[in-house]
């Protein structure tokens, strides 16, 4: 262990009250994770709120610019607004942000990052690191592996994203329309992209010129940016379901050099982040009600693809708030500390 990481480090919570942000503080204390001072940040209506962290109550406080004075680090995740107005202040009173909304993502000097995929590009950090969409994230481990074996040569993605991704509202969205509809056969909602109940939605955030979503988009843009192939033949169709936490993705890769299923799942194996969970003959393949609370990116149906050389199907389960955003910033934390990339001031 080195110094840094053996030092306790005063962090602050921005969203704290939010899905990931309750999530940040499941996954620091299940790591024990090395808090001195812990601040809960979010807006006026969740000031005065009482959160338990370890056994001792804390009292959420309104966000604001002058919320980060002597804070070494914060995890962010209220949305891309209140990161693109306050991270500023945090990073000009010496913090350094590991950021979960998309204000950052795409900025050339900010690294973004999935622990365990592309922790090399944390050192390249100038007080802002970017968290990836949660549909990103789970997709990046079964990649970096497949592009070390083989080589990439196109990907196509579909995904089956559950409603916490859409944060907390979202949930309790999904359980008011499935009474609702059980009891009157209807209900209403407040957009068509928020028909969430016995439904399933081919449109998540907002449609771009080219006709693709924006998370579609993210999700393209965000894998050649972590893989370091700016050129991937990638493509994506961001679909919501009414499941309230786990996203899936089916994934369908073409790779450069001939490759055997067994040689596929025996580098999956090897990735400490994934669990591979494929047994047809047993039924076993990953559901998103199994993995909730559950690490690991899980994998099964992995197959041939019959229709094209060098192409294999595959289907991709992850719990969103964990590999998807609390987990993952959280490695990125740890990471931070263990490479003394944290500006910790001495403490007399
Ligand atoms: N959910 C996922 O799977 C996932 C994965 C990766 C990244 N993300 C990103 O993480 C962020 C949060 O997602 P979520 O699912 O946790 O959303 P959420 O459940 O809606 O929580 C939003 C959080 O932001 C706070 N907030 C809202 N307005 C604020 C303001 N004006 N000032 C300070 N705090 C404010 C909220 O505080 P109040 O409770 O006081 O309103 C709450 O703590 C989003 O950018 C999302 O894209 C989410």
């Amino acid at each position: 262990m080195t110094s840094q990481s053996s030092s306790q480090i005063n962090l602050a919570i921005l969203g704290a009250t939010g899905n990931v942000g309750l999530k940040f503080l499941e996954v620091l204390e299940k790591r024990k994770f090395p808090i001195n001072n812990l601040r809960l940040l979010a807006s006026q209506k969740s000031v005065g709120k009482k959160i338990k962290f370890h056994g001792k109550e804390y009292t959420v406080e309104l966000a604001s610019k002058d919320s980060f004075k002597d804070i070494d680090l914060v995890l962010a995740s209220a949305g891309g607004a209140i990161s693109k107005e306050l991270i500023p202040y945090a990073v000009s009173s010496g913090a350094v942000v590991v950021d979960n909304s998309s204000a950052y993502r795409m900025e050339k000097d900010v690294p973004l990052v999935v622990a365990g995929v592309n922790n090399h590009d944390l050192k390249k950090h100038k007080g802002i690191i970017a968290n990836p969409n949660c549909t990103t994230a789970q997709l990046m481990p079964p990649l970096k592996v497949l592009h070390e074996l083989s080589g990439l040569k196109r990907v196509i993605v579909s995904t089956y994203q559950s409603v916490s991704g859409a944060g907390k509202a979202a949930m309790d969205e999904l359980s008011d329309q499935s009474t609702r509809y059980l009891s009157q056969g209807a209900y209403d909602s407040k957009s068509t992209n928020r028909k969430f109940a016995f439904n399933v939605i081919p449109h998540i955030d907002i449609f771009l010129e080219n006709g693709y979503t924006k998370e579609e988009v993210k999700v393209i843009d965000e894998s050649r940016k972590i893989l370091g192939l700016p050129d991937l033949r990638i493509t994506c169709t961001a679909v919501r379901v009414p499941v309230y936490i786990g996203h899936s993705e089916s994934v369908n890769v073409e790779l450069e050099k001939p490759t055997s299923k067994k040689q596929i799942i025996e580098v999956l194996k090897k990735m400490p982040l994934i669990e591979v969970l494929d047994d047809p003959t047993s039924l076993k393949y990953p559901m998103a009600i199994d993995i909730v609370g559950k690490d690991p990116v899980f994998i099964g149906r992995i197959r041939e693809d019959a229709s094209c050389p060098n192409s294999f199907n595959f289907w991709v389960v992850a719990d969103n708030l964990l590999i998807g955003a609390a987990l993952n910033a959280v490695r990125i934390a740890e990471e931070l500390l263990k490479e003394e990339l944290v500006k910790i001031p001495v403490k007399h």
